[in-house]
């Protein structure tokens, strides 16, 4: 009965109801060619594209899909856009973490009213399928929070966009939703990350991880995970912390120039099965060392997993009061060392695998060295 009662309060006191991430849209150097990796790699399919041959003149965008997941890849054509400035300084990465909602005016109001910065008033947008009304404000270093309403619409992604007038066949590979998205920002930037979810969207803080939870020998970092009301928007953020030498989030920041988006987590039903075939298909996952199979039953208890199938898949396993997970990382999926993915399957556990965090940074540390920025 007490639970009820919290809970309706709750949902009354939600100024900002949230259905979901709508899409993630990626500002890249060659469209094109990455559409090509998601599809052939990851298993998404191409449903909109907009480009010049759509009469859009300055970009072109190639829109995927599988289960839950909206990717948007954009290019810039003309050189003086703030696209090309963004991909310039920036390199590929995210540049709108993009929110489904039931109304984008309020959605807007009631953030901007709140402090949050404009960056684009309720606009409405139509074609043939019907409209779209989208706002959005700013976020964390040149990342941008859109609101997109999209009951009034049935086209393949907003309009503008068209179907494509060749998609390539694709075999899923069991991504179903995306998990959590992770900011990086810069030191000292973390609380005042978190008072803005806070305050300007109405999140509360779920978990914080400070630098002993999470230090190795050389480098440190501390996080703050921040959750919408309903759950379905989580964003951890994290900050470099002293450490020895330079902490991955140092080396993000250097090499994205400021804040962003660092990880985004996606959700599977067999993480085995989606992780061996994406090996299959050349990615690169993060490596910890055999010996972090020897006890890890001792710390996690029983697992309906078998134990030399996450060997064999390098999987990592943690576990929290409501249950475990299994997860894994890849390498970044541009040349800069800066975005990447990681693949979880939630058993229960609401957490994000603290109890990996240790090999896992030990495992980033290799790889900083490797490239010369330890
Ligand atoms: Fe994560």
């Amino acid at each position: 009965m007490e639970s009820e009662v919290l809970e309706k309060a709750t949902v009354e006191t939600d100024f900002l109801p949230l259905n979901g991430t709508d899409h993630i849209e990626f500002y890249v150097g060659n469209a094109k060619q990455s559409a090509y990796y998601y599809q052939s790699a990851w298993g998404y399919k191409l449903v909109a594209y907009a480009g010049p041959e759509t009469g859009v003149r300055d970009r072109a965008s190639y829109v995927l899909e599988q289960e839950k997941i909206r990717l948007v890849l954009t290019t810039a054509i003309d050189p003086s856009t703030e696209i090309a400035q963004h991909h310039l300084t920036h390199g590929d990465g995210v540049k709108f973490l993009s929110i489904w909602v039931d109304d984008a005016t309020k959605s807007f109001e009631e953030t901007v009213k709140r402090g949050a910065k404009p960056f684009m008033e309720p606009t409405r947008f139509e074609d043939e399928n019907g409209y779209v009304i989208i706002s959005g404000i700013h976020t964390y270093g040149e990342t941008v929070h859109k609101f997109v309403e999209r009951k009034n619409y049935n086209g393949p992604f907003l309009p503008g966009y068209k179907k494509p007038a060749f998609a390539m066949d694709v075999k899923p590979v069991g991504l179903r939703y995306v998990d959590h998205c992770v900011g990086n920002v810069e030191l000292g930037k973390m609380n005042e990350w978190v008072r803005f979810y806070e305050d300007v969207m109405g999140f509360k803080l779920l978990l914080t991880f400070d630098d002993k939870d999470i230090s190795t020998e050389y480098s440190a970092l501390m996080s703050k995970v921040v959750s919408n009301g309903n759950g379905y928007i989580k964003f951890p953020i994290n900050e470099p912390a002293e450490g020895k030498k330079k902490s991955q989030i140092e080396e993000y920041i250097e090499f994205y120039k400021g804040a962003g988006v660092q990880h985004i987590a996606i959700e599977v039903h067999n993480i085995t099965e989606t992780v061996g075939e994406l090996r299959n298909r050349g990615i690169e996952f993060l490596y910890v060392p055999e010996t972090y199979y020897d006890d890890v039953l001792d710390r996690v208890g029983e697992i309906e997993e078998n134990l030399e199938d996450l060997k064999r898949q390098n999987i990592l396993v943690d576990r929290d009061e409501s249950g475990y997970l299994l997860q894994i990382f890849t390498k970044p999926v541009e040349d800069r060392p800066t975005v990447f993915f990681e693949i979880i399957q939630r058993k229960g556990a609401q957490s994000f695998g603290k109890g990996n965090f240790k090999a896992l940074f030990e495992s980033i540390e290799r790889e900083q060295a490797v490239r010369g920025n330890l």
